[in-house]
């Protein structure tokens, strides 16, 4: 085992005891874990079947069924575009097509260079100020194409380099 799969495992074992909700179950744990690290490894899978005493086989069915879940590590950046009735209403269209566009997209999912990933939100909480987008969890509402354009070039521009 090495030293980064150790430190994978402590982070994951603590999301697994972190969680302060009544009832702990697979589902609860695997969204911990996801909260924690952005996604669910296969030591995810391991760990929660140990703690719920379930099969491994049963854990993944449960994360594999849940369309939020990801397995593979998210990219830097994370830019959600709201799909609500009321942000679509308002013309989300237009911005979504200018940021599939800016990342090189055709849907949800990570830039080739793992620096951005993308997914569509049913309501991001902001409606009244829609159409709304979220960049690295910060929400920006009332936003045209030409200014999610303007966002995601300075997203661009100010890679991480940690
Ligand atoms: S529908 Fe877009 S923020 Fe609610």
């Amino acid at each position: 085992m090495t030293v980064e799969n150790d430190s994978l495992r402590k982070q994951i074992k603590e999301a697994i005891a972190s969680q302060k909700r009544p009832t702990v179950t697979v589902l609860s744990s695997l969204l911990a874990i996801q909260d924690s690290i952005g996604y669910i490894p296969n030591e995810a899978i391991e760990e929660v079947a140990i703690a719920m005493n379930a099969s491994i086989n049963s854990v993944f069915g449960v994360a594999s069924f849940y369309p939020n879940f990801r397995f593979t590590p998210p990219g830097d950046h994370s830019v959600e575009v709201c799909w609500g009735p009321t942000c679509h209403l308002l013309g989300a269209g237009r911005v979504l097509d200018e940021v599939l566009e800016q990342l090189g997209l055709e849907d949800e999912g990570d830039t080739p260079d793992g620096q951005v990933s993308f997914r569509f939100n049913t309501c991001l909480g902001a409606c009244s100020r829609g159409p709304v987008i979220s960049i690295d969890h910060e929400l920006y509402g009332n936003v045209t194409d030409t200014q999610a354009s303007i966002l995601l070039r300075q997203l661009k521009d100010n890679p991480k380099t940690s």
